[in-house]
């Protein structure tokens, strides 16, 4: 069997941190982790047994070392508070070492056009929400390459998706609640690609329990040749954060370099602008700073007594009854207009906004 480059999401209990009952006489619990942790994603050798003596030895100071300098913390080499709280986050379960942009050998489609197919479904949510959070998850990456996918009920896609518990008939298995929360494959056929994701979770489309946008969204990072990225703003950061705006739910600059590096950007959609090999494309805009005095707008129109401010691939929404206005991606709310507008205006008795863009 072809080894899988196998990509599993953890989520370490928050309550190891809580402290047991006065009368059970733990070893120091931390340990432990530390040492399956280094293991797990800093190949720390099996074999350096003297960890729980020794923990100042040699190539545990290293390992500990090359963690904080990957995760972004202080390089002590030692365990700090910092370090612990960073080793009981959620994660994902791909190393953090080697390649840390791609997979090892660049594993990419060879096609622009990839099809991803549903296989089956969780319970825990409406199918559509289910539907929508991977839609959503793709669409992220969609933007900012030349990929495309669609969508297919039947026979086999590039992109399998589905809910198992335990064995699942991958080797892989899934370990109930908590801990492991799905795994994905790198670019390739039969299972390469495909994303699987532990059913004994409580998936969630908000944060009342894992939410399966942010966990889809970084599983597809993986399916399309995506390693993890040192950058704590990355989707491809390997430590799961919950406290992710969703409402704000895009790429970070990294992951979007990160994806143009195997792909490239979208093409061009302007039909007048010149498309010579030489033209540079403008680098993705990052997220427009709301308070950027130099900030200007693209495009600005009202809409049922809102006023939308139109910016790159995103927009301001101001209501009358919410003081700060709302961020958020165009194309959540309207999954075909483009990035980029210029102008817009609403026909308020036919209840219409017209956009325009180009010529
Ligand atoms: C979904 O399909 C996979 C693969 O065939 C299977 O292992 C799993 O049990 C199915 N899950 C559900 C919830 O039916
Ligand atoms: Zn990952
Ligand atoms: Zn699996």
């Amino acid at each position: 069997m072809k080894h899988p480059a196998i990509l599993v999401l953890f989520c370490l209990p928050v309550c190891s941190a809580y402290p047991l009952n006065g009368g059970v006489r733990e070893k120091d619990p931390s340990t432990d982790l530390v040492q399956q942790y280094l293991e797990n994603y800093y190949d720390l050798a099996k074999d350096v047994k003297q960890f729980v003596r020794r923990r100042d030895s040699g190539p545990v100071v290293k390992k500990i070392r090359e963690m904080q300098k990957f995760l972004g913390l202080e390089v002590t080499g030692k365990l700090d508070p910092d370090t612990l709280a960073m080793i009981r986050k959620p994660r994902c379960g791909v190393p953090d070492v080697g390649q840390f942009t791609t997979f090892p050998g660049l594993p990419k489609w060879r096609k622009t056009h990839l099809t991803y197919r549903i296989v089956n479904y969780t319970l825990d949510l409406p199918r559509e929400a289910v539907d929508s959070a991977f839609e959503k998850a793709l669409k992220a990456w969609e933007e900012v390459t030349p990929l495309t996918f669609s969508k297919i009920y039947e026979g086999e896609a590039d992109i399998m998706i589905f809910f198992a518990v335990r064995e699942h008939g991958d080797f892989i298995p899934f370990d109930g609640a908590g801990n492991v929360l799905a795994h994905a494959y790198p670019p390739g056929p039969g299972l390469d690609g495909d994303v699987h994701f532990d059913d004994d979770e409580l998936w969630r489309e908000d944060k009342s329990g894992t939410n399966l946008l942010l966990v889809a969204a970084h599983e597809f990072g993986h399916s399309l040749g995506l390693y993890h990225s040192a950058d704590p703003t990355a989707l491809m950061y390997p430590v799961y954060n919950p406290r992710t705006d969703l409402t704000r739910f895009r790429l970070a600059q990294d992951d979007v370099n990160g994806i143009q590096s195997l792909y490239g950007p979208p093409p061009t959609s302007s039909p007048d602008g010149p498309a010579g090999p030489t033209e540079s494309v403008p680098p993705e805009p990052g997220t427009p700073a709301t308070c950027d005095p130099a900030l200007s707008f693209d495009a600005v129109s009202s809409l049922r007594g809102e006023i939308l401010f139109f910016k790159d691939r995103y927009f301001w929404r101001r209501s009358r009854w919410n003081l700060e206005p709302e961020f958020h991606l165009i194309s959540t709310f309207w999954p075909s207009l483009p990035s980029g507008l210029d102008a817009a205006y609403e026909v308020n008795n036919k209840d219409t906004v017209f956009v325009f863009k180009g010529k």
